[in-house]
């Protein structure tokens, strides 16, 4: 069924487009990787990042992006990784992937990113990483989760997979962690369909890094003229991100302040229009951003009041031609998250969220059509039946 307002929409242009086609009528489409190269340059501008050392990197994926990471921190069989549970499971595979036992931990009421208390209270003689999840492109409390790291001696990495174009006390996300990752999936603010980024902000990393991305051989030192040949040093694997996703990428990257500002007119429109269903008790909370805190529209979500009214009122917005999906169940209460990890602490905001949260649609050119998707929104929580 074709949605009248659906979660996601493609924002791809003719510019896009011709930079696709300006790269396939090459004879060599590889020749120099200009685009991932220029995507790495741009990447790096905005998050104000100094290169050299080659310290951002296109992946083909978050998730191949957290797998470096993962392998960056050298954890293994005994080690332990804090986590958020209420991520996704890309935050937790690439470490269970090594070996590592995760920790899951609650998140904070409002933004429901981690919980630097409950992190703090997690750590053990085995704490090897810590992990900051920046929930719908809105920053963690880096300040305190760094100040835990350090006392620990925990490598800290942001999954940053939902906040290109954020910042935080004037400073991007993803420039705080020992490393970073970006997601370009079709579902982000910005997409090649299936896309990443490594960002190495710990200068001791740059090397192993770019031998890890590229099958573990020192292939960067050997295009760098650093080397006479490559060939095999490390552990590795495929990192690298196709010149024609990176052709799209690019142009995407070119637009981040086009597609995130508009995004966040919608997002706005959102937040205004639900203040009163929020007062009147309908809704039980919109989005919290802390202070200091720049987010990049990535997500619009709503608390409702009772989880039974979930289902329902799904259903019925769907009816309504609107689809507003709900997002993860929290990784500790599921087959893998029991397999591969524990619990620390109390899970009260993971749960809630988990269990009434509702995302809706968000795009540019959404702003317009606010006032009708809330007016459904209302009409759906009021017809909607309780679930027992
Ligand atoms: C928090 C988080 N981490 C990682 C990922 C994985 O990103 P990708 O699809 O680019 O591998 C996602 C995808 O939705 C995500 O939301």
């Amino acid at each position: 069924m074709t949605l009248k307002y659906p979660y996601v929409k493609s924002t791809f242009t003719q510019h896009e487009l011709g930079l696709v086609t300006e790269l396939m009528e090459r004879d060599n489409m590889t020749l120099g990787f200009s685009h991932s190269a220029l995507c790495t340059e741009e990447i790096a501008r905005r998050l104000d990042v100094p290169q050299p050392p080659q310290r951002v990197f296109l992946t083909p994926s978050c998730t191949s992006a957290l797998e470096v990471a993962a392998l960056l921190s050298g954890v293994g069989p005994g080690d332990e990784v804090i986590l958020p549970s209420y991520t996704f499971s890309s935050t937790a595979t690439a470490f269970a992937l090594r070996g590592a036992t995760l920790v899951f931990v609650d998140s904070e009421p409002g933004s429901f990113n981690i919980d630097p208390e409950a992190v703090r209270a997690a750590v053990t003689p085995a704490t090897r990483v810590v992990i900051a999840m920046h929930y719908c492109g809105v920053s963690c409390d880096m300040d305190r989760l760094s100040a835990i790291a350090r006392d620990c001696g925990a490598m800290l990495i942001e999954d940053a997979a939902q906040a290109y174009g954020a910042t935080a006390q004037g400073q991007a996300v993803g420039t705080r962690g020992d490393v970073a990752t970006f997601s370009f999936h079709h579902t982000k603010n910005l997409s090649c369909g299936e896309g990443g980024a490594l960002v190495v902000n710990n200068p001791d990393l740059c090397d192993r890094a770019a031998i890890l991305l590229e099958k573990g051989t020192n292939r960067s030192q050997f295009f760098q003229g650093l080397v006479d040949k490559y060939s095999w040093v490390d552990l590795g694997t495929s990192g690298v991100i196709s010149e024609i996703a990176a052709a799209v990428l690019l142009g995407q990257l070119r637009r981040a302040d086009e597609i995130n500002g508009a995004r966040i007119a919608g997002w706005n429109a959102y937040h205004a229009a639900f203040a009163p269903l929020e007062q009147a008790g309908l809704i039980a909370a919109r989005p919290h951003v802390p202070e200091g805190c720049v987010h990049n529209g990535h997500i619009y979500f709503i608390i409702l009041p009772d989880p039974a009214l979930r289902p329902g009122v799904i259903a019925e917005l769907s009816r309504r031609g609107i689809s507003a999906p709900f997002h993860y169940v929290p990784l500790h209460d599921t087959v893998a998250g029991r397999r591969f990890g524990r619990v620390s602490g109390q899970m009260v905001e993971a749960h809630r969220a988990g269990s009434c949260l509702l995302r809706l649609p968000l795009w540019p050119g959404v702003a317009e059509h606010v006032p009708e998707i809330v007016a459904e929104v209302e009409a759906a929580i009021e017809t909607s039946e309780v679930v027992a």
